[in-house]
């Protein structure tokens, strides 16, 4: 683990109600002290100012996805910078429903994380197998041409965070086996460490993380956190998983 500090990431995606956005953002702002492990929440664009001001400082805030581009006639979309100005600090790129909804591929994600980067966000990029790749054998060569594809030029722990999500393990109440987890993060290392600074960028598990699993999740290895979905929608079991996050010295 070395000097990687843990990253708990909350997804709320399409979630909420404005004043469950402010009430969940004020429960954890009082409980977020004596954490080992950064919190750090992302829900829907449109809640961000009003959550931005629920939290305080202990929590960092995240965007679910942003634009590629810097600014433009881009109707419905928002750029990097916009949320930066928010109190941004962080932004999901490539999740797999973005990918499935939106038709998102390598390329679009790599523009997105450059864009996030260059509005001074550290991108979280999401990558992950379907059930079918992983069936037949090819979950390690899909998403290390995910990571060729999509990860930008000079990575490293400061601007980049990478998320493996297996599609099949997200919402679905399924989590990949530990051993299968950290036998992917390995991988993930070693991919990344042909085109980054691999050693320092934090890869976090997501799918279907809870209390009762978080701990031997975040006990592998090469698992530096969790984008958690579901569970990140109740204060207590996100800040019980974040609390199941060993402390790194
Ligand atoms: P889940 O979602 O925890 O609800 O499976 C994870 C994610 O999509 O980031």
């Amino acid at each position: 683990m070395g000097q990687r500090r843990m990253l708990i990431a909350g997804n709320w995606k399409m979630h909420t109600t404005l004043g469950e956005a402010r009430a969940l953002a004020a429960a954890l702002r009082e409980e977020a002290g004596g954490l080992s492990a950064e919190l750090l929440v992302c829900p829907p664009s449109c809640w961000l100012s009003a959550v931005a001001e629920s939290l305080g400082a202990g929590v960092a805030l995240g965007a679910q996805d942003c634009h590629m581009q810097a600014s433009g006639a881009h109707t419905g979309d928002v750029a990097a910078a916009m949320l930066a100005e928010l109190g941004c600090r962080y932004v999901i790129v490539g999740h797999s429903e973005r990918r499935s909804d939106h038709g998102e591929d390598d390329a679009m994600v790599r523009a997105k994380a450059r864009a996030a980067r260059a509005a001074g966000l550290v991108p979280i990029l999401c990558v992950g197998e379907r059930l079918e790749d992983r069936d037949a054998g090819r979950a390690e060569a899909v998403v290390a041409a995910q990571l060729r594809g999509s990860v930008p030029e000079g990575a490293g722990g400061a601007n980049l965070v990478v998320a493996y999500e297996p599609v099949w393990a997200i919402g679905t109440g399924r989590t990949a086996a530990p051993d299968d987890i950290q036998a992917m993060h390995g991988h993930v290392r070693r991919v990344l460490g042909e085109i980054a600074e691999a050693a320092s960028i934090r890869l976090l598990y997501g799918g279907s993380v809870k209390p009762g699993n978080a701990a031997e999740i975040l006990g592998c290895p090469d698992v530096d956190g969790a984008l958690v979905g579901g569970a990140s929608l109740r204060a207590a079991d996100f800040l019980a998983i974040a609390r199941a996050a060993p402390a790194v010295d």
